[in-house]
């Protein structure tokens, strides 16, 4: 097992059959050095940095009725609320104040927020805040949309494919989804010049270890900037309630292997990370991730915007979760730093 952790280390690369291994059962003597290996070359490229970024989760209705999805249109019980652009601002005025130089407006895909909403919002925010980086996660969109926001002034887009297999897609998403058109978005994104942000859940319904090593295989294709990854957590208003939660140690693996596949990549260390375990996120950066995200949405809303159940911090304050994530950082040895952090990837 360790000369295929060298190899994976030395080529950035497996066989299929070697990615299967390393995916199953491993001894704790060898997930140590998968760990270490990862450790070496995070440290080589970002040294002891943790990119922070400002997460304003700021609406929470959604179009879209995704199996696995706390915010699904389906869920009568979830308490829907929409932030207002004034509501927004001073979120970042906030995150500014606190040092964020980035700021991820995520939502659900709520038709409320057309261009003509969002492209000004882009833009006062570019306006206000020079020194920053916008990234924005409200899923599919077309080219024309997703250009007139770039050309506002948003930098970056995350948009997990979720899982690059067109069968097992099916599986976690109504029929009128699919994959096609999430890796068509993304590879629009690509070519409009945002840095992207791809990922998948780990341990999502019906997922295997052939899924697994295919989502390794597309993000070998599409190179993103950024990959974010995190266990599926099931919600009690979901088809998916009663399916299992993904794997911890599996997920801190999968870290570990994405940042010897990927020297560069931006990796967080995600709330559903942190939300299965109460070291998750210190260990996903043990495990070779940079990034945090601790949350900047207003506390009142918190609580509402639930993906899954048990989520963490929905009751602090911006201030608490980011010194909250100061502190966590030192202890196992690193530091968050304020600046945009950029990938280093072209
Ligand atoms: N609407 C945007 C989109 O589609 O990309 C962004 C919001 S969406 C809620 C953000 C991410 O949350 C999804 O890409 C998905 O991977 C994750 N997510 C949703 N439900 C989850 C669950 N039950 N457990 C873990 N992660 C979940
Ligand atoms: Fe739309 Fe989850 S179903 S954000």
């Amino acid at each position: 097992m360790k000369t295929m952790i060298d190899k994976l280390k030395e080529t950035c690369d497996l066989t299929d059959d070697e990615f299967a291994l390393l995916l199953g059962e491993l001894s704790p003597e060898d997930t140590e050095y998968l760990f270490a290996a990862a450790r070496d070359v995070r440290e080589r490229e970002y040294g002891k940095d943790v990119y922070l970024r400002g997460l304003i989760e700021f609406t929470n209705y959604c179009k879209n009725n995704c199996y696995y999805c706390g915010i699904r249109c389906g869920n009568r019980n979830a308490e829907r609320y929409r932030l207002t652009e004034e509501q927004i601002l001073s979120c970042c005025e906030q995150g500014h104040a606190l040092g964020f130089r980035t700021f991820v407006l995520q939502g659900g895909e709520d038709p409320y927020y057309t261009d003509e909403c969002m492209v000004p919002l882009v833009a006062e925010i570019r306006k206000r805040f020079p020194d920053c980086a916008i990234t924005l996660s409200i899923g599919e969109r077309s080219r024309e949309s997703y250009q007139a926001l770039f050309d506002a002034g948003a930098d970056r887009y995350l948009l997990r494919h979720e899982t690059a297999n067109e069968q097992h897609y099916a599986m976690l998403h109504p029929p009128e989804l699919s994959i096609r058109n999430r890796k068509e978005c993304l590879f629009i994104l690509r070519e409009i010049g945002y840095q992207i942000g791809a990922g998948m859940m780990v341990g999502a319904p019906g997922q295997t270890t052939e899924y697994l090593i295919d989502d390794l295989r597309f993000l070998q294709e599409l190179r993103p900037h950024m990959i974010g990854i995190g266990p599926f957590i099931p919600h009690k208003d979901t088809p998916f309630r009663d399916e299992p939660r993904g794997s911890y140690p599996l997920t801190l693996r999968l870290l570990a292997i994405l940042r010897l596949m990927f020297p560069k990549v931006l990796l967080p260390a995600t709330t559903a990370l942190g939300t299965i375990h109460p070291l998750g996120r210190e260990n996903g950066v043990l495990a070779g991730a940079n990034v945090v995200m601790p949350n900047l949405s207003p506390t009142n809303v918190r609580g509402k915007y639930l993906l899954y159940d048990g989520k963490i911090c929905t009751g602090d304050e911006a201030a608490e979760c980011h010194s909250c994530m100061e502190r966590r950082m030192e202890y196992i040895g690193y530091q968050v730093v304020n600046s945009r952090g950029d990938s280093k990837i072209e």
